[in-house]
């Protein structure tokens, strides 16, 4: 028996598998919501013999698709893909989003870009007014990464949020790595009033590699609720 919330994420997750047909190159993103679309294709593959090749979004997405029986390549290898289909932290009515809670956003944005389609699947809760209650996710490269926090920091006194503190994500006593091998800062800015602009602004300083935030990208959002029903965004 599956919590409200899990059930909310396995219906979208669900549906979200009709966008995908035999023959196609997959992008499989990264979290718990994604990882019930992974196990749905996975059934596919073995029930109805259901021919794709998965592009996973992380090291913990590929051992999943491998496991549970999914081709599995890299980006290098197929180049272009058909759809992704992937979680959000949140979206908003423009369809732009915040990711990386999981740490993945790098690799998920560069699989989401190279995709004709993305495709989005979130429970009901994860829908705002304005981006940004989520902590923004800012992965920066290790070297000098106080420099560039300090740098974020000031840069964004002149952008329209609410916030600017940054914490470094850590694990444990350790600073949190990245399936690139860097770090992230972890940016509280409770309302991002221009987000399209925060994320060139962001991608601009030194240190930054890429930022959570996913700005006309993605072109349809699956809600699911908690009763089993489903909307479309798009
Ligand atoms: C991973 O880096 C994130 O972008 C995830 O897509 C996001 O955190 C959603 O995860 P859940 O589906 O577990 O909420």
């Amino acid at each position: 028996e599956l919590s409200p919330i899990d059930r909310a994420k396995f219906v979208a997750a669900r549906r979200s598998c009709d966008y995908v047909e035999s023959g196609m190159r997959v992008g499989l993103g990264t979290g718990s919501t994604a990882a019930w679309m992974v196990r749905c294709l996975g059934e596919r593959v073995q029930a109805e013999g259901l021919d794709i090749i998965g592009v996973p979004t992380s090291s913990r997405t590929a051992d999943l698709a491998r496991q549970l029986g999914i081709r599995v390549a890299s980006l290098d290898e197929v180049k272009w893909l058909d759809v992704t289909i992937d979680g959000a932290d949140e979206f908003d009515s423009n369809l732009n989003l915040i990711k990386g809670g999981g740490g993945a956003a790098l690799q998920e944005k560069i699989v989401a870009t190279a995709s004709d389609r993305m495709v989005v699947i979130a429970d009901a809760a994860k829908e705002v007014r304005a981006l940004g209650a989520f902590p923004l996710p800012v992965e920066t490269v290790p070297f000098g990464w106080q420099t560039t926090q300090a740098l974020i920091e000031e840069t964004l006194v002149n952008m329209d949020v609410m916030g600017r503190e940054s914490t470094l994500r850590m694990n444990d006593d350790v600073p949190f790595i990245t399936d690139e091998g860097n770090y992230v800062l972890d940016l509280h800015l409770n309302r991002i009033g221009n987000p399209r602009q925060l994320s060139l602004v962001l991608n601009q300083i030194p240190g930054v590699v890429e930022n959570g935030l996913f700005i006309d990208i993605c072109d349809v959002v699956i809600v699911g609720h908690s009763d089993g029903a489903v909307e479309l965004r798009d």
